[in-house]
């Protein structure tokens, strides 16, 4: 395992020990997320963790955590969710975040808007001053806008690259949208940018996640660091 994996191991391991009996947990998406699944389904299995039902944030989250065993719900039968654990692809200082690494960003928001703590889960290479800087914005818009949110995104100074699978054909999310990741290096201001993407028809969501976690829990080459909201 790479020192870059073992730290993202121990921040979802960290993590999913705020998990308690009786919980509703919203699931992640992405290989840090999947740690904390993979915890979370052997504590259930020994017994250490019991009474918990997860809502899982995509399609490859519910088919992973259903293969381990964990029970699995959704918003039909829960109105809240006591803690989802997600991974992120950038923090900054003030623990926004970049998020859609994995396109699952939409149902992502979802689960931590209805949620009553959002612990985030990232190695240290995640932290940055200014979003932006290390990892593109991934933007999810409707097929039949493509090109005009490209150029809609271009005007506003992005690099845009429509995001491929591994079969250099385009991505799809799970709800059959197209995911252009839009490089605008540091940003400024992530509040007018956000402003911006949700008042454009086109664009389903974006990935800039602001005031959104409560906590980051961040491994690193000195163990566990816990980052919270106002300190
Ligand atoms: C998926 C996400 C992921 O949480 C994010 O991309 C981080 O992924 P990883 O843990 O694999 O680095 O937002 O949409």
């Amino acid at each position: 395992m790479t020192k870059t994996e073992e730290y993202k191991r121990m921040a979802a391991e960290a993590a999913v020990e705020a998990v308690k009996p009786g919980m509703v947990v919203g699931l992640g998406t992405g290989s840090t997320a999947n740690y904390a699944i993979t915890r979370l389904a052997k504590l259930l299995k020994s017994g250490e963790l019991t009474d918990i039902v997860g809502i899982p944030s995509s399609v490859p989250t519910n088919d992973l955590a259903s293969s381990l065993g964990i029970p699995l719900s959704t918003f039909a039968d829960h109105a809240k969710i006591d803690i989802t654990i997600d991974g992120a692809d950038e923090v900054d200082p003030d623990l926004n975040l970049i998020k859609g690494g994995g396109g699952a960003l939409l149902q992502e928001k979802i689960l931590a808007q209805a949620s009553l703590r959002v612990v985030i889960i990232v190695d240290e290479g995640k932290l940055s001053d200014k979003l932006g800087t290390r990892f593109p914005l991934p933007v999810e818009v409707v097929p039949f806008g493509l090109h005009t949110e490209k150029r809609f995104l271009e005007g506003l100074g992005a690099k845009v690259t429509l995001r491929e699978n591994v079969i250099a054909k385009p991505f799809r999310t799970d709800h059959r949208n197209l995911i252009l990741d839009a490089d605008f290096g540091p940003i400024e201001d992530v509040r007018a940018l956000a402003e911006k993407l949700e008042h454009r028809a086109g664009v389903v969501e974006h990935g800039l996640f602001l005031g959104i976690a409560t906590e980051v829990v961040v491994g690193g080459k000195n163990g566990i660091t816990r980052l919270k909201k106002n300190g």
